[in-house]
């Protein structure tokens, strides 16, 4: 049975959590004049998010993102997993952890207003990944507007682990169309090109005079419009900037958003090395959400805190592996505000 949770805090914000794929399904908050408007994009009914193609709203893991041909290494020893997107393999899977069932940890009267945990254990071979993994995500909404993630997670064999939300926002509302004119500044001076496969290059390079940099606040469609070998390959903005060169606990602002018309804004920091930040290239037209919703390209804005793409392939990349007896714990908010 799919479980709906939902919370809140004393700002007037909601979330609601179904334990398919820990997806959040809705989130509400309030813009300038105190109106408040879901601000993700999905689907009405639980079940739906049993199809999902565009991974609205989910945790999405064993490994978020590529890994060129399917194939990494650990030990020597060689792994394939799936390849379902293209050469290439892509979330985990066509059963990754966004379409499994999570189970609610502390469901009864004990459980906080403002936190929800969600645990999945992932078994030794899934997706033909190695190692039985417990993975846990809790979601805590703060009375400062925080949407506080924290995730944690071990494995009883060496594999390799990437985990991320991917929730699309539109800070105008999800059903107000495209995500164009909203302003994104990321605190990044690198990113990790890609190949037209969207597999990195394996260079980190400078954001330095592309229209990549967004160190300056920059409307969304502004960036699009422009023409750079890199914004075709995607179809828009769907690239890995670097935030950090290793992985540790300091927690950082990497991004800002604001949508002019509402005046939401979003903050997001993380302890993570890197954010894919994706502007909904490949939403299909005509593309049916919640409350009789259509949307399409460019319409939700993600922004993944992760580690980078194909990481397991590029020694000079942050590593992924996780060890037995290691635990992997990791931080990520999204802090709402009006500018
Ligand atoms: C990530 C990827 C995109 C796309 C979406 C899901 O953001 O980087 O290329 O696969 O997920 O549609």
């Amino acid at each position: 049975m799919i479980e709906t949770v939902s919370l809140s805090n004393a700002a007037g914000t909601s979330l609601d959590v179904i334990t398919v794929g820990a997806a959040i399904t809705a989130l509400r908050v309030a813009d300038r004049d105190g109106n408040i408007e879901d601000i993700v994009l999905g689907f009405d009914e639980p079940d739906q998010y049993l199809d999902n193609p565009n991974y609205f709203g989910v945790v999405v893991g064993r490994f978020a993102n590529r890994i060129a041909q399917g194939r990494f290494q650990i030990d020597n020893r060689a792994y394939q997993v799936a390849q379902n997107q293209g050469d290439n393999h892509l979330h985990g899977g066509p059963t990754g952890f966004h379409l499994r069932e999570w189970s609610v940890a502390d469901s009864g009267d004990t459980r906080p207003e403002n936190a929800i945990t969600l645990n999945y254990r992932s078994l030794d071979g899934e997706e033909q990944f190695p190692g039985n993994l417990d993975v846990s995500v809790t979601y805590r909404l703060t009375d400062a507007n925080e949407l506080v993630i924290d995730y944690s997670a071990s494995t009883d064999k060496p594999t390799i682990l990437n985990l991320t939300q991917h929730s699309y926002f539109n800070l105008a509302g999800h059903a107000s169309g495209s995500i164009l004119d909203h302003e994104l500044c990321i605190h990044a001076d690198r990113y990790t090109p890609q190949r037209p496969d969207q597999i990195p290059t394996g260079e980190i390079a400078p954001l330095d005079n592309t229209p990549l940099d967004l160190r300056t606040p920059a409307r969304i469609g502004d960036v699009l419009s422009q023409s750079h070998q890199q914004l075709t390959y995607g179809g828009g903005l769907d690239h890995n900037y670097v935030l950090k060169d290793a992985f540790d606990a300091t927690l950082q602002l990497v991004a800002e958003v604001r949508e002019p018309v509402s005046g939401r804004v979003m903050r997001v920091l993380t302890d993570q090395p890197g954010m894919q930040a994706y502007t909904g290239n490949f939403i299909g037209e005509g593309c049916a959400g919640k409350d009789g919703a259509t949307y399409g390209p460019h319409q939700g804005l993600c922004l993944e805190t992760q580690h980078f793409s194909d990481a397991p392939n590029h020694s000079n990349f942050p590593s992924t592996l996780l060890l037995p007896g290691q635990v992997f714990a990791s931080r990520t908010v999204y802090q709402f505000g009006i500018g």
